[in-house]
């Protein structure tokens, strides 16, 4: 017999039928004469029920069968006695392919923290929340492919080991072959890379934007979809040393052609997620809606649903950088000297600002625009004011910073200049600088960070619970 998905089943389209499933069991409760089995495949978050009769399995065999035990079940699909499901398979035969002793089975079936999971990320996904936590991550990396690919932008691989430190911040890991207790010197006493295997010295990418923009400048729009890497030392519910970013690069794009993709592209997502992953949703609200319980009322979040409906149907603000400092001075925090950090033109924005402006001011995502320009990169296009640049941020309710990108300095004598300025080795990247030596045009783009929107539409609080198997400061297990 051709084995059967549990969502498929739990259509109920087979019913009266013999079916047979396969997968993982959650729970088992029993009474004398029969067990109930609350089976699972990853398919869906529901569970199929097996009903097993004790006089025909035998007890000696259903003592094996405990949560993570893995089964094969042939059965009647028959409709369901109990309430909470629609069908309910009444087994007539069951291979049991894998214990899981009890006794040392880590995840069983009572109220674990996330933390413990954390440790346990091997077998996490076999509880109802990571099994929707990734379940959706999928669904929203598909949605993006979908969205890039229906509008005619090419997906662009961009490599991941490279020479040169596309945002200029130096947090970069090293990539290298040579032996770390006896590398070769040069004369003047330092590691000679020229015999390293790439013949100079390399690291893990921190971002594919600089290829993306040889990319776009012939091929009109691509993006990219891949692992970046950050040694930054940031112990926070929203940093990760390895995360997935998409970066979209258009040709002919302004600041504000940029803002308006940004803001159908997180909309677009949003409702993507709304519309196809609707009962994994529903179990992440009520979970959120559950631990949010001991929270005083005014620190409570938004109910999920409600939250993402709130995105799709509202437009982002958009308020320069300069007007959002007014505003933060002007606010009560500020005056009461409640925010850690400090508040004047030219400091970069901490969360708590972010999260102040988009939660209790504008309530609502914030696109802000036009930053200092020593605050920010030296790619991003020059204001005719000479002290900020078209730069972009958006960020959103509980996260902050979820997307940054700008304008591109398209004029080569200007790129150049700040490059100086800032210590950029114009040389080395002499091929960033031909596509503005050879028909350059304006162009713009922006980079998402993948988990923190996947916090945001799974409402989970730590960014370590939306990516398999996190790396972060001191941590790089399984
Ligand atoms: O603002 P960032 O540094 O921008 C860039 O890398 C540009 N090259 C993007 C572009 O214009 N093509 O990073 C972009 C986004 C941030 O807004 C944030 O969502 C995410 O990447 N991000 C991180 N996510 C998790 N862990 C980290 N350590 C992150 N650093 C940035
Ligand atoms: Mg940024």
């Amino acid at each position: 017999m051709k084995r059967l998905k549990i969502k498929e089943v739990l259509t109920g389209s087979q019913k009266g039928q013999q079916v047979l499933v396969k997968g993982w069991v959650r729970t088992k409760r029993g009474s004398k004469n029969v067990n109930f089995v609350a089976l699972n495949d990853g398919s869906t978050i529901n569970n199929l029920q097996v009903v097993a009769d004790v006089e025909k399995f035998g007890e000696d065999f259903l003592k094996d069968i405990n949560t993570s035990t893995s089964l094969a079940v042939t059965g009647d699909l028959v409709e369901s006695q109990g309430s909470g499901q629609s069908v309910e398979l009444i087994a007539t035969e069951i291979e049991i392919y894998g214990k899981a002793d009890p006794e040392v089975y880590p995840i069983q079936p009572k109220k674990h923290t996330l933390e413990f999971l954390r440790e346990n990320a091997h077998l996490r996904f076999r509880t109802a929340t990571f099994s929707a936590v990734f379940r959706i991550r999928h669904a929203m990396a598909f949605a993006i492919h979908k969205y890039f690919n229906d509008k005619g932008f090419y997906y662009m691989h961009t490599p991941i080991v490279t020479a040169s430190d596309a945002e200029g911040a130096g947090q970069m890991f090293h990539v290298s072959t040579l032996d770390p207790l006896n590398p070769p010197v040069t004369e003047e006493g330092e590691v000679d890379y020229a015999q390293d295997f790439f013949g100079r010295p390399t690291n893990l990418t921190v971002s594919g934007q600089l290829e993306g923009e040889l990319g776009a400048t012939a091929l009109g729009e691509i993006y990219t979809f891949g692992p970046t890497f950050r040694a930054e030392n940031s112990n926070t519910t929203r940093h990760l040393a390895e995360f997935w970013m998409i970066e979209p690069e258009m040709a002919f794009y302004d600041l504000s052609d940029n803002m308006d993709l940004a803001e159908d592209f997180l909309k677009y997502l949003t409702k993507y997620a709304l519309d196809n992953c609707m009962d994994d949703l529903k179990f992440l609200s009520n979970r959120l809606t559950q631990e949010e319980k001991n929270k005083p009322q005014d620190q409570r979040s938004m109910e999920l649903i409600e939250k993402l409906n709130f995105i799709v149907d509202n437009d982002f603000v958009r308020c320069t950088y300069t007007g959002a400092i007014d505003i933060l001075r002007n606010s009560k925090p500020f005056k009461k000297k409640k925010f850690q950090f400090p508040v004047e033109w030219g400091v970069d924005l901490q969360s708590e600002h972010e999260r102040y402006l988009v939660e209790k001011h504008f309530k609502k995502p914030v696109i802000l625009t036009d930053y200092p320009k020593d605050i920010k990169a030296f790619y991003m296009k020059q204001n005719d004011d000479g002290k900020t640049v078209a730069a972009m941020d958006v960020l959103f309710p509980q996260i902050g910073e979820i997307i940054g990108g700008s304008q591109r300095e398209e004029n080569y004598d200007k790129l150049i200049t700040r490059m100086k300025e800032m210590d950029i080795p114009a040389e080395e990247m002499w091929w960033y600088l031909d596509t503005r030596r050879f028909g350059t045009v304006p162009h713009a783009g922006f980079g998402l960070g993948f988990e923190r929107f996947i916090l945001f539409v799974t409402g989970m609080g730590n960014i370590r619970d939306v990516i398999a198997f996190p790396r972060t400061p001191k941590s790089a297990e399984f």
